[in-house]
């Protein structure tokens, strides 16, 4: 298993290239599943979630072919509807075949995912969804069996917005008989951007980037040529590292009205954000000051950047009050951002109190959630030692060449291959 080590004390400077998105490249390569012909992807990150999806999709039959950041993906002859345990266990996206399988071969068994370690993570939004849209559902051995005579447009609301299961369902219904809606949808930039991708193939949808989505059923879609959009987790994850390191970082190829939000909490902490075109940069201040944050569906503040603000609150001026009300169980960082010398009290209701504290020490660490190690990084580049973060496995889930960005900003930061 690869180490990452981390030398902290230094400050970052430069400049840093932005990835494509991978939650906005998983289920926009899934939708090449619903056309015939070949589909070209620009800026897909070289990730280990991609990866898998890749895997899963060339197991039900696509013809994949990948060139630097660009994916061509063919699902012409796509006979196969299973998508087993093996693949899905590695990564929960997977779900994200049930949609566009059901609505092109009217049949569909996808291993269930399963908890993971931020929470049960249950998938009943994208069932009972695509039971409203008339596919008959059940459970067997570990898997849902799905089948259909054709799907059909209806009415579907959500208890709460869920990204996975608002792409699932919006990928089945374009192709459903009739008009279907999607009530208190997920707003995320990601969704948006595989509505966006759908359109392009010939789907009618409307609404999108409100929490009322209308999609028009259409008999078939084209092919298309598309790019994904940048990682504004990913980027944010360098904001964080500016600001916490007191450096000075711009941030190309990315989307500042994607980050309003992380933007916003980042520069109540002091530190100065500026952005131009598809450009950002971040200037630490002196002082970290201590904000208080509470995780929402987008346009809210994103549980996929709480782990990472929660080390900059760390080393802050002050006390923050940091809420997770989107997993119930993503404070897996806290024990160890503990045993490197933080003052965070864990208390009901999944809430955070963290004393900001002068300095922290560095000590081997681990996480099993993505953006959990990532905060393990950035905790490494302010500790006074050398971190050691294993587990390195989640990290490469999520953020293309992490060392090597960071280094090249001036960290002492290197792998061990293990
Ligand atoms: N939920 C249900 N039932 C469902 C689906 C969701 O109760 O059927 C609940 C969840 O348990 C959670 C809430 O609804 O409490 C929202 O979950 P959501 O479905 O939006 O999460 P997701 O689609 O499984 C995506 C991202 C996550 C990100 C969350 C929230 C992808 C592939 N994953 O997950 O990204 O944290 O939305 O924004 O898009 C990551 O990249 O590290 C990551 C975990």
């Amino acid at each position: 298993m690869d180490k990452i080590m981390v030398e902290g004390g230094r400050s970052l400077n430069g400049e840093v290239r932005i990835s494509g998105s991978k939650n906005a490249a998983l289920p926009i390569l899934v939708s090449s599943l619903l056309v015939d012909g070949t589909c070209t992807f620009h800026n897909v990150p070289d990730l280990r979630d991609i990866k898998s999806i890749l895997m899963l999709l060339s197991d039900l039959g696509a013809k994949i072919e990948s060139q630097g950041t660009t994916v061509q993906i063919n699902a012409s002859g796509i006979t196969k509807y299973e998508a087993s345990y093996d693949l899905v266990r590695k990564m929960r996206a997977s779900i994200l075949v049930l949609g566009p399988l059901l609505a092109r071969l009217k049949k569909a068994k996808v291993s269930l995912p399963g908890g993971c370690a931020i929470g049960e993570r249950p998938v009943n939004f994208h069932l009972n969804g695509m039971a409203r849209l008339g596919a008959d559902i059940e459970l067997k051995h570990g898997y849902i069996e799905a089948s259909t005579n054709g799907l059909k447009g209806n009415e579907i609301y959500f208890d709460i917005p869920s990204v996975t299961g608002t792409e699932n369902l919006m990928m089945a219904a374009v192709l459903a008989d009739g008009t279907t809606v999607l009530r208190n949808a997920a707003r995320e930039p990601e969704v948006c951007a595989l509505a966006d991708a759908l359109s392009m193939m010939g789907a009618k949808i409307e609404g999108v980037g409100t929490s009322k989505i209308t999609i028009e059923g259409v008999t078939s879609l084209q092919p298309l040529t598309c790019t994904i959009i940048p990682d504004r987790i990913e980027a944010g994850t360098f904001m964080v590292a500016a600001a916490l390191t007191h450096g000075d970082i711009i941030l190309n190829n990315c989307e500042p009205a994607h980050m309003e939000n992380i933007i916003h909490k980042l520069k109540l902490t002091g530190a100065h954000v500026t952005t131009e075109g598809n450009a950002v940069r971040v200037q630490g201040n002196g002082i970290i000051e201590s904000i208080d944050i509470k995780t929402l569906p987008f346009p809210g503040f994103p549980t996929d950047m709480q782990a990472q603000f929660m080390v900059l609150m760390s080393v802050a001026n002050g006390l923050s009050v940091i809420s997770e009300t989107i997993f119930e169980n993503r404070f897996i960082h806290v024990s160890e951002l503990k045993r490197m010398g933080a003052d965070i009290t864990l208390s009901a209701g999944n809430v955070a109190l963290v004393k900001g504290v002068k300095g922290i020490s560095a000590a081997p660490v681990m996480a099993s959630d993505l953006r959990a190690s990532a905060s393990l990084v950035l905790a490494g580049l302010v500790a006074k030692g050398t971190t050691e973060i294993n587990r390195v496995y989640h990290l490469d889930r999520g953020y293309e060449l992490i060392e090597d960005k960071f280094s090249k900003l001036g960290a002492s930061i290197w792998r061990i291959k293990g």
